[in-house]
């Protein structure tokens, strides 16, 4: 290591003293608390608080370490007897009687398992998604976990990159919304509190951006949109109190997070007054390595420790390298001393010094209780978005008696949990083919066609069509298993695997009303299929009370009322697509002619000369924010509380809202707004508020969206962020495409 290096070494000691102040309103108590253990604490005890490992598998094996101080963490220990006997070591038996901080990925649900994320996302109701993650904390713990890694902000574009189905898709201010409820669903009141577990705002930053929808593939996002875009959610987490960051996996722009200084001390601390702390991605920090970014491991652990980083998932570095790091005044134990008193605060802000032991008799009443159930069904039930409902075919009426039941997603209870599902049962989630034989008053014809998603064996396929030969209407079950979604599960091609087409195909062949029910954990394309169904419910992954929530969907006792949170392409070959896009130079304005209107020998220049596919067009299959009801809303005129407002100001938008149609259901109210001109090229639209609006047939409600001019800021490289002076629109609507533009002006 060179001496500019060291002198390097040496600059972010004093940064780092600068940095371990923690955020204001911190506990003194703490603080001194952990004062006094870092001033009894050896070199190698410390090092241990920043390593964390993936349990051995057994107590025994873990014992020795735990004993010598030189683990910190333990992630995927889910037996409380073993947390409680690995405790019991830390805390009775080391030198100073350290907790373990023990973790689990969990990411949507412990036991009862919610929809996935993206699916919460589909609720648009904050509320619902806080009372997840809630459950999800509340069974965790029972099982001795204190610390998930979630919620997922990654920002994502493109249908293709399989941890979509971990995120709550492409849209900065609904992922930040959704984001802050898990936080505070996770971390409770009281993080002390012993059904509290620590979230981690993760990863962090830029993940969903991967090249080609590539897992692990590079980033390029730039200043501007890394501000305005993929920052956004993290702030929101950090404001909302989250405890630990995770750095993520990819590079952004030569740069990988995990040595990223200007993220995970700049922003993240300098800006955001963070003052949890911050853990690499599973073995992160040594694919420094293989990102070219480091020599050796003795490089990997300096570029993270100067980075950042507190804890070291999985690479160990940290403890190979560090001891002698420190000893060659590579790196000072001042930052070691940060990154310590980091970790050490969230353990005691989690009230482990006090109380590290799990009661092992919580779990059976608490797993799968009644009402986390109920609350998981209600999240289905809400994550359920209506795409097409010709001729009324649903719900179900009384005259549908015989309902043909088919499809590889009818009776899939692994699947239909979806990605990121470690101690989900399958033997506990119903199915929709379990949950609509227990219906009284109909009859189910069940023939799957096919034995799973990917299934090309078409034998089957004659017996779906039988069944629904014999039947009133068909229901026809398609999708993704859930392996083919979450991390590393990407895809080139999103369309129905196996012989799903066929199957549609063959079935809207019957002259049947086909009603066609997809679970998958990301935007399909699907548009052929949707020509072929009279009515398509699109299910993000529902989790364990999937099949409950269908049938109450499908017969009428509850009302679909998700609304979509990522945009759907025709193609593939349109992603990324999204509704919050730039006009561009030429935008499209849809008129331009598709491939097959092209006359033969067309001149060169005879096109729309703006910005389409000719093979797809501009429009998606269907924009974000939208889905359909049984019933039909009417938005009242918007009035706003003045055409122009002060920099400093509030715009209020009142609009009434009516149900005219003849079922109860739930309208997901948008506020879109425009900045027409601006120091940086805008948005064409930004959601900036939404609501969920409750209405019986005929019931009319008068909804109020409060709009401070500070929402509207951006960030620009020159000035970083502000209100710029200008020229506005809103849109008030049930979806990014509908409703007409209001003007309003920013002076
Ligand atoms: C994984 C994921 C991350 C997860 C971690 C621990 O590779 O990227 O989301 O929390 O490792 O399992």
């Amino acid at each position: 290591m060179n001496t500019i290096f060291k002198l390097g070494a040496c600059a972010f000691a004093l940064v780092a003293v600068a940095c371990s102040k923690p955020q204001s309103g911190a506990n003194a108590e703490i603080e001194s608390n952990i004062d006094a253990l870092l001033s009894q604490m050896t070199l190698d005890e410390k090092i241990g608080q920043l390593n964390q490992v993936s349990s051995y598998g057994s107590v025994e094996a873990m014992a020795d370490e735990v004993r010598a101080g030189r683990i910190g963490s333990i992630l995927n220990e889910i037996e409380p007897a073993n947390v409680n006997r690995l405790q019991r070591i830390a805390m009775e038996e080391s030198r100073l009687g350290i907790p373990l901080l023990i973790a689990r990925d969990v990411i949507h649900g412990f036991k009862t398992i919610f929809p996935i994320p993206l699916g919460q996302a589909a609720t648009f109701d904050p509320e619902i998604v806080r009372e997840g993650a809630r459950v999800a904390a509340a069974e965790a713990s029972a099982a001795g976990v204190r610390w998930t890694f979630s919620p997922m902000l990654d920002v994502a574009r493109d249908a293709r990159w399989g941890r979509v189905a971990e995120g709550n898709g492409e849209d900065p201010y609904l992922t930040s919304v959704m984001g802050v409820a898990m936080v505070r669903g996770y971390q409770g009141d009281t993080l002390g509190n012993p059904a509290s577990i620590a979230a981690c705002a993760k990863h962090f930053v830029g993940y969903g951006a991967a090249e080609s929808g590539k897992d692990y593939n590079s980033t390029n996002i730039p200043p501007a949109q890394l501000r305005n875009v993929y920052l956004p959610p993290f702030e929101a987490a950090a404001a909302a109190g989250a405890q630990t960051f995770m750095s993520s996996f990819n590079d952004n722009d030569g740069v990988p997070a995990t040595g990223n200084r200007a993220l995970l001390t700049d922003i993240l601390r300098g800006e955001w007054g963070f003052d949890g702390f911050v853990v690499t991605d599973w073995n992160s920090a040594g694919e420094m390595l293989s990102h070219g970014f480091c020599a050796d491991s003795a490089e990997v652990a300096t570029k993270a420790l100067n980075a950042g980083v507190d804890m070291d998932m999985m690479s160990f570095a940290f403890v190979k390298e560090l001891p002698r790091l420190v000893k060659e005044g590579m790196v000072s134990e001042v930052q070691i001393d940060n990154a310590v008193r980091n970790i050490l605060r969230v353990k005691y802000r989690l009230g482990l010094f006090d109380n590290p032991y799990v009661d092992e008799s919580l779990r059976d009443s608490v797993f799968y209780a009644p009402s986390h159930l109920a609350a998981a069904k209600q999240a289905a039930t809400e994550s359920a978005v209506l795409l097409k409902n010709d001729n009324h075919v649903l719900p179900f009426g009384s005259n549908v008696k015989r309902i043909a039941v088919v499809g590889p997603m009818a009776d899939a209870p692994h699947d239909q949990m979806g990605t990121w599902v470690f101690d989900g049962d399958k033997d506990k989630s119903i199915t929709p083919l379990t949950a609509l034989r227990e219906r009284k008053g109909i009859s189910i014809n069940y023939a799957p066609g096919l034995a799973y998603s990917r299934d090309n064996n078409k034998a089957g396929i004659a017996q779906a069509v039988a069944a629904a030969r014999q039947s009133d209407v068909v229901v026809a079950f398609v999708g993704e298993e859930a392996i083919l979604s979450g991390e590393a599960h990407s895809l080139a091609d999103i369309s129905l695997k196996g012989a799903q087409r066929q199957l549609i195909a063959d079935l809207s062949a019957t002259g049947k009303p086909l009603v066609m029910v997809v679970m998958a954990g990301r935007p399909l394309t699907i548009a052929d299929e949707v020509a072929k169904a009279d009515a398509v419910l699109y299910m993000f992954h529902p989790g364990t009370m999937g099949g409950p929530a269908i049938a109450d969907l499908l017969l009428g006792d509850a009302n679909p009322s998700g609304k979509l949170p990522m945009t759907f392409p025709r193609m593939v070959g349109q992603v990324p697509i999204y509704y919050a896009h730039n006009n561009t130079g030429r935008p499209c304005y849809g008129s331009e002619a598709l491939i097959n209107d092209i006359p033969l020998e067309a001149g060169q220049t005879s096109l729309g000369n703006t910005s389409y596919h000719l093979d797809a067009g501009f429009d998606p299959l269907f924009p974000f924010g939208y889905g359909q009801s049984y019933t039909t809303f009417a938005y009242g005129e918007p009035h706003l509380s003045s055409d122009h407002i002060a920099k400093d100001g509030k715009l209020t938008v009142d609009f009434d809202l009516t149900n005219t149609g003849d079922y109860e259901g739930a309208e997901v109210a948008q506020l879109y707004v425009r900045d027409l001109h601006g120091s940086l090229a805008r948005p064409v639209k930004e959601l900036k508020r939404f609501q969920r609006v409750n209405l019986k047939p005929g019931e009319t409600q008068h909804v109020t969206f409060e709009l401070p001019a500070e929402d509207l800021a951006f960030w620009n490289p020159e000035e970083k962020r502000h209100v710029e002076p200008g020229q506005f629109q809103l849109w008030v609507a049930g979806d990014s495409q509908s409703g007409q533009p209001i003007a309003f002006t920013i002076e």
